[in-house]
């Protein structure tokens, strides 16, 4: 493996230092060799490489939508070096075999590490728990269980779920949204939007009552549980009443639902159908609030990669889901730190280290210093660009940020020591 010599970059915490790398771990620059290659970092920042809890890889099942090589691909070039891959694929990630499958399709095609996320119920039923113990033993090492794309509605199921986790100190992660109050109908904010444009309502409170639920049960069994795309101001509230209890929830925010607001349905493009679905002003205000003071922990992507033809229906029919990888920092840049919302240590503690820490993923979300694994991602702060769907490693096009102009920060990314991105 080549060696590779950072000069001049400034870290998170504003110092300016020199990162050499050699056989996947950051040594001393002062032993790097004379004529080793540079990248010459002058004005950039460089940070640990990003961490994605929330992925949609679609490999095995829907490879015409994205692929383990291109979804990973994409992670690379928006300055990824791990992602969670979902487990709403074709077979479901709902056994150890299933789980090893994905693990192998991971090392062998990724751009990036592949960590597995396992089913919580067979075939996402919500009934039956699935193999969590074998999925746990297995070469996956699964820690993360989900059954996102469809919420674990049954209290007792999931009160069983946690129980079964924390024997190996597992996490269930929970696509949080009554079935009842927002059924498979359901795809626009019920609001005088939804009235207007005459879409089936999706009530805030049909997410906020099952993460009110969740952190009661994790209390009850005192095991973990995290809260994926948190997309209101009421379950916002539910989490931070959980947290001061001392419960043991995380939770995540999507790029998405920090910039993207109701109104953008109403021209009824399907881009912008997503779950949950987009909010209002207020809602988006109490989620950036959240990610600033720690409430909401991380940011995950939810990138969700649909084909042409599954978007290319009526609003009320069409997938659910937008891409997200290649400009997730850009928008968290947008939003919070060019705002002052956050600082840059803040910004890697939400994309890097707590993802890593929720899985538990020993090689990722670490400090940039001498005998860490290499994971870095270079980011120049100032550049910007009009994003271009067309212009992506995905192969997917749902892009909801097209035509928009963002920070363009991904520089190069370095994974396990090797450069997966340069620009
Ligand atoms: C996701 C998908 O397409 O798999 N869709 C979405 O709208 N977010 C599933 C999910 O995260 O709920
Ligand atoms: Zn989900």
């Amino acid at each position: 493996m080549p060696s590779l010599l950072i000069t001049g970059a400034k870290l998170a915490d504003g110092t300016t230092t020199d990162l050499f790398i050699a056989d996947g771990v950051l040594a001393d620059p002062g032993s790097a060799p004379a004529g080793v290659e540079r990248i010459d970092a002058d004005g950039l920042i460089a940070i640990p490489g990003l961490v994605d809890p929330h992925t949609h890889l679609r490999q095995p099942g829907r490879e015409d939508a994205e692929t383990v090589d291109t979804g990973t691909a994409a992670a690379a070039r928006g300055g990824f070096t791990c992602v969670h891959a979902m487990a709403n694929l074709t077979p479901v990630t709902d056994t150890a075999e299933a789980a090893e499958f994905v693990q192998s399709l991971g090392e062998r095609d990724g751009h990036c590490e592949v960590r597995v996320v396992g089913a919580v119920t067979k075939g996402l039923d919500g009934e039956e728990l699935s193999e969590l113990g074998l999925m746990a033993n297995s070469r996956a090492n699964v820690r993360v269980f989900s059954d996102d794309g469809r919420c674990v509605a049954d209290s007792l199921v999931m009160r069983r779920a946690l129980t079964y986790v924390k024997s190996f100190d597992g996490v269930i992660a929970q696509h949080s949204q009554d079935p009842r109050l927002a059924g498979p109908t359901a795809c626009c904010h019920e609001s005088e939007w939804s009235g207007k444009l005459g879409l089936p309502g999706w009530p805030s409170q049909a997410e906020s009552i099952i993460v009110a639920r969740d952190v009661q049960l994790a209390e009850l069994t005192d095991s973990r549980i995290h809260v994926c795309h948190v997309s209101t101001a009421e379950s916002v509230e539910v989490i931070r009443w959980a947290k001061k209890r001392g419960i043991k929830v995380t939770a995540e925010a999507t790029p998405h639902h920090l910039l993207l607001d109701t109104p953008l349905v109403a021209g009824y493009d399907t881009t912008f159908k997503v779950n949950p679905p987009l909010r209002t002003s207020e809602h988006l205000e109490a989620i950036r609030e959240a990610l600033a003071d720690g409430t909401i922990d991380m940011v995950g992507t939810d990138h969700a990669p649909h084909a042409r033809q599954d978007k290319d229906h009526p609003f009320d029919v069409a997938l659910p889901g937008m891409i997200g990888l290649e400009q997730a920092l850009a928008v968290v840049m947008e939003v919070m730190v060019n705002t002052g919302r956050m600082d840059w240590p803040t910004l890697v503690e939400r994309m890097s280290f707590a993802p890593a820490r929720l899985g538990h993923t020993p090689t990722q979300g670490r400090p940039l210093a001498i005998g860490e694994p290499a994971n870095v991602t270079l980011v120049d702060p100032s550049a910007r660009a009009t994003v271009d769907a067309e212009q992506s490693r995905s192969r997917a096009r749902n892009n909801p940020y097209h035509g928009r102009e963002l920070p363009d920060p991904v520089m190069a990314t370095i994974w396990a020591g090797k450069v997966t991105y340069r620009r």
